[in-house]
């Protein structure tokens, strides 16, 4: 009697803390990558080595109270866990990713606003294959090569030894990874032996950008604007006039008031994004043109700072009628 008490006592206590963490479904065959990765190479990488950094995880964390935790949340406070918790969830963690952001889909492309991102940062999209096949080649024994969002909110790669990643408060460079490539042996060591360089060359083939794109702008949402480039080049002039003349500065609308209506009015003519078209009231910019060209007339005739911060006021509650339209 006593011993059934304490093996219930046990199980209830193993079942309130510990964390089941479990292997994520692949959405594709284990020859779907061939030629690039082989049948073989993503079976055993899979269904093994994913599967026990899994196993081993779950039974680090037995008897802790992480049941509230997501994975990320413990690889961000990693530091205060043992080393099988940092290695083996940050194996599950970066082998999660890998089987996301890989794809059978042939030539997929990142989104207009992931590609900006990187000819921004990098030049260009083959800038940054370089860039992370190089990083691969030389992160020394086993590890990754990431493409992260930083806490700026730009992209940056880097590389971590062994099951490391970018998350985790014991890396030096850290951010959200939306790219990993798994430099491990187990990753290509059957079909590309020691050529680490052919098997980073090859796995271009099978990323999936678009599945990277989504993970990029979960983090950097596209701008409702981003479409729209008259709006956004409004929004320059109407922001570094209005705001100092909340200051008491009247100066820059004194000197820009034909490029505010000049603006204004290239909001009609220019191409507006048909997303947009459907959402923004015309009788909106006539009124925003006409707030404008009242601003130009009080500035042209030299009239009382108080009427021009009126008129620009009305401009400016005028633009954010605009905004408001834009995001419903
Ligand atoms: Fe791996």
């Amino acid at each position: 009697m006593k011993t059934l008490f304490f093996v219930l006592f046990f199980t209830l206590a193993f079942i309130n803390y510990a964390q089941n963490f479990q292997l994520p479904k692949l959405n594709y065959e284990f020859n779907a990558l061939e030629p690039y990765i082989d049948e073989a190479t993503m079976k055993i990488h899979y269904e093994k080595h994913h599967q026990t950094y899994i196993n081993n995880l779950n039974k680090a964390l037995q008897g802790q109270d992480v049941t509230n935790l997501s994975l990320e949340d413990i690889l961000k406070n990693v530091s205060k866990y043992s080393d099988a918790v940092r290695n083996n969830g940050g194996g599950h963690y970066n082998h999660t990713l890998f089987w996301e952001i890989l794809t059978p889909q042939k030539n997929t492309q990142p989104t207009a606003h992931l590609k900006n991102a990187i000819e921004k940062q990098f030049g260009s999209l083959d800038s940054l294959k370089n860039l992370m096949t190089q990083k691969g080649l030389s992160q020394f024994g086993s590890g990754w090569v990431w493409l992260i969002v930083n806490s700026e909110k730009k992209l940056e790669v880097t590389s971590t030894p062994n099951q490391d990643n970018p998350l985790m408060d014991v890396v030096k460079t850290n951010g959200i990874p939306i790219l990993g490539i798994d430099v491990w042996e187990h990753a290509y060591y059957l079909k590309y032996q020691n050529k680490r360089n052919d098997y980073l060359q090859n796995i271009w083939n099978v990323i999936n950008w678009e599945e990277v794109s989504k993970k990029y702008e979960k983090i950097v949402p596209k701008g409702i604007f981003d479409d729209w480039s008259a709006i956004k080049e409004f929004h320059k002039v109407m922001s570094s006039t209005f705001h100092p003349s909340e200051e008491g500065d009247l100066e820059p609308i004194k000197k820009r008031s034909q490029e505010l209506l000049d603006k204004a009015k290239s909001l009609k003519t220019s191409p507006i994004p048909n997303e947009l078209k459907s959402k923004v009231n015309m009788a909106t910019l006539d009124k925003l043109i006409k707030d404008c060209e009242n601003v130009h007339k009080l500035v042209k005739s030299k009239a009382k700072d108080s009427e021009i911060i009126k008129a620009l006021n009305q401009a400016h509650d005028t633009f954010h009628e605009i905004v408001g339209q834009c995001k419903h």
